[in-house]
């Protein structure tokens, strides 16, 4: 089977999480059971790799959910322009 190079879209919303400092894997293909971060899924449906994520101090961060921010791993609001997304 051939492996996509298209991102899964999960959600149309950024994904708010409050985050320890540390050193995070992204998931950028959108498959992983672990999102919005890495867990090796991505090795069997495509050939894109994790972002690798260097968080410095304890903050909300605004993770993309849908895969087309042009900011990855960060929400900068593309999810607005897919279909399907409806304003608050
Ligand atoms: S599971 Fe999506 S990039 Fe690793």
């Amino acid at each position: 089977m051939d492996k996509t190079s298209e991102p899964k879209i999960r959600g149309l919303k950024s994904l708010r999480l409050l985050m320890e400092p540390g050193e995070y894997k992204y998931c950028a293909c959108g498959r992983s059971k672990n999102n919005p971060f890495c867990d090796g899924s991505h090795l069997e449906a495509t050939d894109i790799k994790p972002i690798p994520v260097m968080i410095k101090f304890k903050h909300e961060v605004k993770w993309c959910d849908c895969r087309k921010s042009k900011k990855l791993p960060f929400c900068d609001h593309s999810h607005r322009e897919l279909p399907g997304y409806q304003p608050k």
